[in-house]
């Protein structure tokens, strides 16, 4: 596209979010793109409409096979060319398929039974509904700064009050327990609990891997109180981590998985709840229960199959990117220290703290003006988000680093703290 036009298409788009969608989304998106928009994906990277390119370690986590892979791409070809969407009165042969491959890849033999959806919070909304309707119970036990989503029922599990202000009363019975051993006994005190949601590592909540003894003494407590362990791993699931997923690399036993985000290749939304048949006994009574028109579409489901295919060709690499962004990671926060205060994460999702959020927000818009995306955290506007795709080569991995830790070394003296100017950041 020329560039004035592509300078119009830019103005264009930003102009109409501004009118018909939100003023201060429009005003983000134009200092993060210094002004461009995103125009196309490629791999580890995304062409903008000043000819830029950016690498793209955010998306929130969805372009875990990068943007446009082309096995996904394929894929979703040949189903747009087959049947997209299903008429759901027959049986869909690429859906049935992707539920049988995922009853096979999470913890094979024990959630064999499988709910598909779009969004994430789909996959909490029937996990939550199958938990109270298998249990006759109505509490759910959640742990503090965890993050499920924003949908009425997932809203109510979400710990950040900014998104729950004014909604009142939400859905009734839930528990927010300290991330502690010793707070777990109490939030089980008053019996009732047909359900404990956790993400093992809290993503929108900084990036905070929970302490294994956690998460082992939130697990026994459920089982012994005969509620359903359900482990959100829509971020950090699917080799996102390192494991396939990491509840159950920690021998954790949940009784139901979520999946959402890179589930879809980064082509389709899709999400699943992989749960055992005690909690998925609701849907095998009545599968009529809980439906949603696009639950299982074929688009999604082909998307679906390649991406766990995918992913598992990848899963070498990823180790490999791992220990190089993990590294690098370590040594800008050595070069920085004070503006950086922690780096926290795990395999391919990392977590930089920095002093305050104005630091944070000043970050975030150097590096969308030098050439690397990275994801905002929600719940803490100080941590940035870095999503390696497994495609990034070594040299795409050194330049984010190298991006990144430039960017923190020109941030202006009134974003630091006082006396927190680190060595080498000169
Ligand atoms: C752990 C976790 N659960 C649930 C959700 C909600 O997913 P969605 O935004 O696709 O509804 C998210 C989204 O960020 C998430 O990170």
């Amino acid at each position: 596209m020329p560039a004035a036009d592509a300078h119009g298409a830019a103005r264009g788009a930003l102009d109409a979010t501004r009118r018909h969608q939100s003023a201060q989304l429009a005003l983000v998106y134009g200092m993060n793109g210094s002004g461009a928009i995103e125009m196309r994906g490629e791999g580890a990277r995304v062409l903008l409409s000043d000819g830029r390119t950016a690498l793209d370690f955010g998306s929130y986590a969805v372009t875990l096979l990068g943007q446009r892979h082309p096995a996904v791409l394929a894929a979703v070809r040949r189903e747009l060319d087959a049947m997209p969407v299903s008429t759901r009165v027959l049986a869909n042969p690429t859906t049935a398929r992707l539920a049988e491959r995922l009853a096979a890849w999470g913890d094979p033999g024990r959630l064999t039974k499988v709910w598909l959806g779009a969004n994430g919070c789909d996959a909490v909304e029937a996990a939550l509904k199958l938990a109270r309707l298998a249990t006759g119970r109505t509490r759910v036990v959640a742990v503090e700064g965890a993050y499920h989503g924003k949908s009425l029922g997932a809203l109510a599990a979400t710990w950040n009050p900014r998104y729950r202000r004014g909604l009142d009363p939400l859905l009734g019975g839930v528990t927010h327990v300290a991330a502690d051993p010793a707070a777990v006994p109490r939030a089980f005190a008053d019996g009732d609990v047909a359900a404990v949601l956790v993400e093992p590592v809290q993503g929108e909540g900084g990036v905070r891997p929970l302490e294994p003894d956690f998460l082992r003494a939130l697990a026994a407590a459920a089982h012994a109180h005969g509620a359903f362990l359900i482990a959100d791993e829509i971020q950090t699931g699917l080799r996102r981590c390192g494991p396939r997923l990491v509840s159950t690399g920690l021998g954790l036993e949940p009784d139901a998985v979520l999946l959402g985000k890179a589930l879809g290749g980064g082509v389709q939304p899709l999400c699943a709840v992989l749960a055992t048949p005690e909690l998925y006994a609701p849907l095998t009574a009545d599968p009529f229960a809980h439906t949603t028109t696009f639950s299982g579409y074929p688009l999604g489901a082909a998307a679906g199959l390649a991406a766990l295919t995918a992913v598992e060709a990848l899963a070498p690499r990823g180790e490999v990117l791992a220990g190089l962004f993990s590294a690098g990671l370590d040594r800008i926060a050595a070069d920085h220290r004070g503006l950086v205060t922690r780096v926290r994460g795990l395999g391919l999702l990392w977590g930089v703290e920095f002093a305050t959020p104005a630091a944070a927000g000043h970050v975030l818009m150097e590096l969308g003006r030098t050439g690397l995306v990275v994801s905002p955290c929600l719940a803490r506007p100080e941590v940035l988000r870095l999503l390696p795709p497994l495609v990034a080569s070594d040299a795409e991995a050194e330049e984010a680093l190298a991006i990144l830790g430039s960017v923190c070394a020109g941030v202006p003296e009134e974003f630091r703290p006082a006396g927190g100017r680190g060595q080498g950041s000169g």
